[in-house]
């Protein structure tokens, strides 16, 4: 199909377009993403909304283990292909997501029985592979995902990779050799992340130009978990493990967001030399039985969106605003909240741009730096 569409005007009617927000977002330094859904690259609207409006994508589920790894000797890249191809014609980056994950893997890794050797050979495969496959194309990855508890603050989460036979006891005890040993008394008092490590080290061993990113879900503002992960982060920079940056998924499910504390959290992060993106921004709306919200909640919606753009843009080192979607036609809101939530994103149903939309447009045109 032929993206002839890419430039409809968005309700500002007569003379001037006005300015998309890659537009906006390139004029400040920054990079404006979206995840993505392969199966809707071939629908006109979405095509060239994604075109016009966004300078990055992400694969949405694309590249996780059940679509990328389905089999233990085999991988199928064709979705995340289709992505990146996309990307390539439209002058967009493509952030990956993600190699280590508790969720969406395929039953032969979580049913299977395997020595922690094994499953470290296995990850190791997996991030090369996969990795490998996209090097010079995949310029930042989610290397590891959600790994801290939400119930345990400061503790890593109980999933395959950390134990059952779990990764941690393969790869300890530590090699003594480094200046490690000083922050050990600091570790031991929390759950290894030693697998974590090495996750890092393998994937920039498959692309050294790179950038890798630890993402997480609520560790936005400044609470037990971020604290917990500002530890790991200065710990992996001071002992030159390549990690480049931290990723804040910034899913929004309630309109009372502690920006200023959000602030505070990526002032601290960027401060010694991390980058943070904001990964998957969504802010999820109470909604009728016919998927609608009121319209005094669209309104503080599209402050919320401003807000988070303006602390981003207000630290150098804050480089990225990325959102799980961009039409309420395809998130994953919905089924995610039984359907008591929705219309969490920029676009209606229709692409017809929302207060939301508006609202990041002028917080990236006020913003440049
Ligand atoms: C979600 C996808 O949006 C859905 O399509 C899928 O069914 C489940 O996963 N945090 C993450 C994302 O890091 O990978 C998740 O994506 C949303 C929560």
């Amino acid at each position: 199909m032929v993206l002839a569409v890419a430039f409809v005007g968005l309700g500002s009617g007569g003379g001037g377009r006005e300015q998309s927000l890659r537009e906006a977002a390139s004029r400040s330094g920054l990079l404006i993403g979206t995840a993505v859904r392969p199966a809707q690259l071939s629908e006109a609207s979405y095509a060239s909304t994604l075109a016009r409006e966004f300078n990055m994508v992400e694969p949405e589920d694309a590249l996780k283990w059940e679509v990328v790894h389905p089999e233990p000797q085999s991988f199928n890249f064709s979705q995340a292909d289709q992505i990146v191809d996309f990307a390539t014609r439209h002058g967009m980056k493509v952030r990956g997501h993600t190699l280590v994950w508790h969720r969406q893997n395929p039953k032969w890794l979580t049913e299977g029985k395997y020595t922690s050797e094994e499953l470290a050979q296995a990850l190791e495969h997996h991030i090369k592979a996969v990795v490998g496959h996209y090097r010079g194309q995949i310029f930042a990855w989610d290397v590891v995902n959600e790994a801290f508890d939400e119930l345990h603050p400061g503790t890593l989460r109980s999933t395959i990779w950390r134990d059952q036979p779990g990764l941690t006891s393969s790869f300890e005890p530590r090699d003594s050799s480094g200046p490690a040993s000083s922050d050990l008394g600091a570790r031991n008092s929390q759950q290894s992340y030693s697998y974590i490590e090495r996750c890092f080290r393998w994937a920039h061993e498959a692309d050294p130009q790179a950038l890798l990113f630890y993402n997480e879900a609520e560790a936005e503002t400044v609470n037990p978990k971020s604290d917990a992960i500002y530890t790991m982060v200065r710990d992996f920079r001071q002992r030159g493990v390549p990690m480049d940056g931290v990723g804040f998924q910034m899913h929004i499910a309630n309109l009372h967001t502690d920006v200023a504390s959000i602030s505070t959290n990526i002032k601290r992060f960027t401060a010694f030399g991390v980058q943070v993106h904001i990964t998957e921004m969504d802010v999820a709306l109470p909604v009728d039985a016919k998927g609608n919200a009121r319209p005094e909640d669209l309104q503080r919606q599209a402050d919320i969106y401003r807000q988070i753009a303006s602390a981003c843009l207000a630290h150098p080192g804050c480089s990225a605003i990325q959102t799980w979607g961009f039409t309420d036609k395809y998130s994953w809101i919905g089924s995610h909240s039984k359907h008591t939530q929705g219309t969490a994103l920029l676009f209606d149903h229709n692409y017809r741009a929302k207060p939301a939309y508006e609202a990041l447009r002028s917080a990236l045109k006020l913003g440049q730096r």
